[in-house]
């Protein structure tokens, strides 16, 4: 039989070969990262306080006996894939034992900055189901593939299903946990001087609360829609305010916004950024402030972290009708919206921290 036309050699064939399979495998990565936070491995293993033996952890688990000897096989794939790693018990014994990484303390459900919230969000089937519906999506004419699979945009389904609504205000805290230890530590001189903020779509208000604790002098708001600020309550300097962020926005010296603008098309970014500029107390010029959480894509940041943007920008066709900007689109959207200046610092892993 002849070789497939552009291929070389058998080498070159059976290398091909190779890496479809890795791609049609990649969810694999995935449904092994969730039944591993599923089965509660990171904190059993945190729990035990030293590295754990496979019988060890097969005894706690407590799965069905004739599927125990797959937990290994569980755990060789999250060793690969950084999660775990194996270490000699103790200095004397042979035996080694499975240990947590950097990736997997992350996913321990009782640290503040788990992502656990996030990852069993990302990876439920109501969010994940729409990418069996992409190349449908890509026929019809539906904003979002999630319109194309549900029958209605993801806040609308937030609004009807409480456990969307949990499931979901629970992911996006969880990552807002992370996302304000850092700029709080690293960047606690953008809030500096503020008598008021607010958090446009600031979700149940992780951000905005924490602010409000570490700078008691600033008046936080949080606004977003009322099924998602239904029922919070605030404190003497926190309030939550249900509504629409394109209709108005209440005023404040500075207004901050995390991973909203991805979410949206260039027109609906100019309409946001308007109505920020409505808000703002003193003029952009005159020290009002608005803060951006949000990816700046950029391939010189390596391979996987450039992966992991196209990621999350294919992620904004499933879910929002939003994308993932490069610094020359931030740039565009500004000019858009009438604003002169921007400063991109990159102090947030793959996003960055734009005002
Ligand atoms: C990706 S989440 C980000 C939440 C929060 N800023 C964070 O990063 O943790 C987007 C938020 O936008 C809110 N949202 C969507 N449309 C909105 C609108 N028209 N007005 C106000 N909030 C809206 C959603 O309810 C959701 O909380």
């Amino acid at each position: 039989m002849p070789l497939p036309s552009g291929i070389a050699s058998t080498q070159e064939l059976v290398v091909a070969q190779g890496h479809v399979w890795n791609h049609i495998f990649n969810f694999i990565n995935s449904m092994s990262l969730k039944c591993t936070i599923q089965l509660h491995i990171p904190d059993i293993i945190h729990q035990h306080g030293k590295p754990m033996k496979l019988t060890e952890l097969t005894d706690i688990l407590c799965v069905n006996e004739a599927k125990s000897l797959c937990i290994e096989r569980l755990m060789s794939i999250m060793i690969h894939s950084k999660f775990f790693t194996k270490i000699k018990i103790s200095k004397k014994e042979e035996k080694e034992g499975y240990w947590l990484t950097p990736a997997s303390r992350l996913l321990l459900r009782d640290e503040p900055v788990s992502l656990t919230p996030f990852a069993l969000d990302m990876l439920d089937p109501i969010l994940a189901d729409p990418w069996h519906d992409l190349s449908k999506w890509f026929h019809d004419d539906h904003s979002t593939t999630f319109v194309t699979t549900h029958g209605r945009t993801l806040w609308e389904h937030a609004g009807q299903d409480p456990r969307v609504n949990q499931f979901f205000n629970e992911g996006m805290a969880s990552d807002a946990r992370l996302v304000t230890s850092v700029i709080i530590k690293n960047c606690g001189h953008v809030f500096q001087g503020l008598k008021s903020m607010v958090d446009v779509a600031g979700g149940t208000g992780t951000v905005a609360k924490a602010v409000a604790d570490e700078f008691p002098d600033i008046k936080c708001s949080v606004l977003d829609l009322p099924h998602v600020v239904a029922g919070l309550e605030g404190t003497k300097n926190l309030t939550f305010v249900g509504g629409d962020m394109f209709e108005s926005i209440p005023s404040a010296d500075a207004i901050f916004m995390k991973w909203i603008l991805h979410d949206w098309p260039d027109e609906e970014c100019v309409k946001i950024l308007g109505k920020c500029k409505e808000a703002l107390i003193p003029s952009k010029d005159n020290g009002g402030k608005v803060i951006i959480v949000d990816m700046v894509v950029d391939n010189k940041k390596g391979h996987e972290a450039f992966e992991t943007q196209l990621f999350f920008d294919m992620l904004m066709i499933i879910l929002t009708s939003g994308r993932e900007r490069t610094e020359k689109d931030w740039a565009k959207l500004f000019i858009a919206a009438g604003f002169t200046s921007y400063k991109i610092t990159p102090i947030l892993g793959l996003r960055s921290h734009i005002y």
